[in-house]
């Protein structure tokens, strides 16, 4: 892989250990997948935050590179807790000292400690065209389709390295002849809300992994949002839609149909009880308009809602700096979930062997 001088010099430790440690990776992670060369990022996201999800090995990891600084703006996943609220929740003391820790590490290195995995909501709104470097596969599909910016998608310590560093290397989604659509998906169904929109991209994601291009669907950004996290799920990193996202390419393409049977069947499979404890709310965090939705809806059921701690001085009730599947939910006495979202179904019964009910929203509440 070609290597610019500096790039050089990075490699050989002219700049100091840590970010030619971050350098060696990113040029492994080219010389891998045969990049020509690195390109310059304009932002990365990190994921990798929750104790839950990284455990003790990670703090090692994180001691390690701590002294490295990011070089471009760097925004961070959500927690295992809620920073500020998590005495609220039975959370074990040793869990929270050590998700601050990691917080920490994080907060040396000078990222934004945003906790969200809606980014793009928050100030991190890369342009069209731009490169960079997001690990959250449900950021990383909206960036690449809904944006127009090209992201791979990075593993937690790839997009640490390639903010310490400042660069990526040019493969897969950086390159315009990968993003091109391969499966023509016409959809019958009648899709009324974003749950809906949900099980629509768990179904394809679970079935294919090619880019598919929708046809017949004028989703709003809240159901992009939603269709963008369960494509997530599967393999794919990119999806078109006819007269909604910006670049609409590829031809010859194998064509489906998805109708009401597939939506339903997405319904079954994800739902694994009648009863439960809690409505959880916010997979992929919500944002301001779904907050303003969620607001007028009256209901004694008990449902925890998780958003950005942007939000705050709009929804002060709600759960920040988290989510469902990257907190102990299993740990707080919590057995069974209902949620709108597949992304959530799906872990919160793989990850955290809860039950759980998926279902629209106006069913739940
Ligand atoms: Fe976000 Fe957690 Fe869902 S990180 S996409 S709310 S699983």
């Amino acid at each position: 892989m070609y290597l610019t001088k500096e790039e050089e010099k990075i490699l050989d430790g002219e700049f100091g250990e840590g970010i030619q440690k971050a350098m060696e990776l990113i040029v492994a992670l080219g010389e891998i997948n045969e990049a020509e060369r690195l390109v310059s990022i304009g932002s990365a996201q990190v994921s990798g935050v929750s104790y839950k999800t990284i455990g003790d090995a990670g703090i090692e990891f994180l001691k390690d590179w701590s002294k490295c600084k990011v070089r471009v703006l760097t925004t961070l996943n959500p927690a295992g807790i809620d920073l500020e609220n998590w005495k609220k929740f039975r959370i074990s003391n040793s869990f929270v000292e050590k998700q601050k820790k990691i917080i920490n590490y994080f907060r040396e290195m000078g990222i934004l400690i945003s906790c969200t995995c809606t980014p793009y909501l928050i100030g991190n709104l890369p342009r069209f065209g731009e490169h960079i470097a997001w690990a959250e596969s449900s950021a990383v599909v909206f960036a690449n389709s809904v944006l127009g910016a090209r992201s791979n998608r990075e593993s937690g310590i790839s997009a640490l390295a390639c903010a310490i560093v400042g660069k990526t290397p040019l493969y897969g989604m950086h390159l315009k002849e990968n993003r091109e659509a391969e499966l023509l998906v016409k959809v019958s169904a009648d899709l009324r809300e974003q749950a809906d929109y949900s099980a629509l991209g768990y179904y394809i994601a679970r079935h294919f992994n090619q880019i598919p291009r929708f046809t017949n669907i004028t989703p709003t950004l809240d159901e992009l949002k939603a269709l963008s996290a369960s494509l997530g799920i599967g393999a794919i990193n990119m999806f078109q839609i006819e007269g909604v996202t910006p670049e609409i390419s590829g031809d010859g393409l194998e064509k489906i149909e998805i109708g009401d049977r597939e939506i339903e069947e997405v319904y079954e499979e994800l739902s694994s009880c009648e009863d439960y404890d809690i409505i959880c709310v916010g997979c992929p965090h919500c944002s301001l308009e779904e907050l303003r939705r969620l607001k007028r809806i009256k209901t004694e059921k008990k449902v925890w809602v998780y958003t950005a701690r942007q939000n705050k001085w709009f929804f002060e009730n709600a759960i920040f700096d988290t989510c469902m599947v990257v907190s102990p939910l299993e740990d707080m006495g919590i057995e069974g979930i209902a949620t709108n979202s597949a992304k959530a179904a799906f872990y919160c019964r793989n990850l955290s062997n809860l039950d759980v009910k998926f279902a629209p929203i106006r069913e739940l509440l």
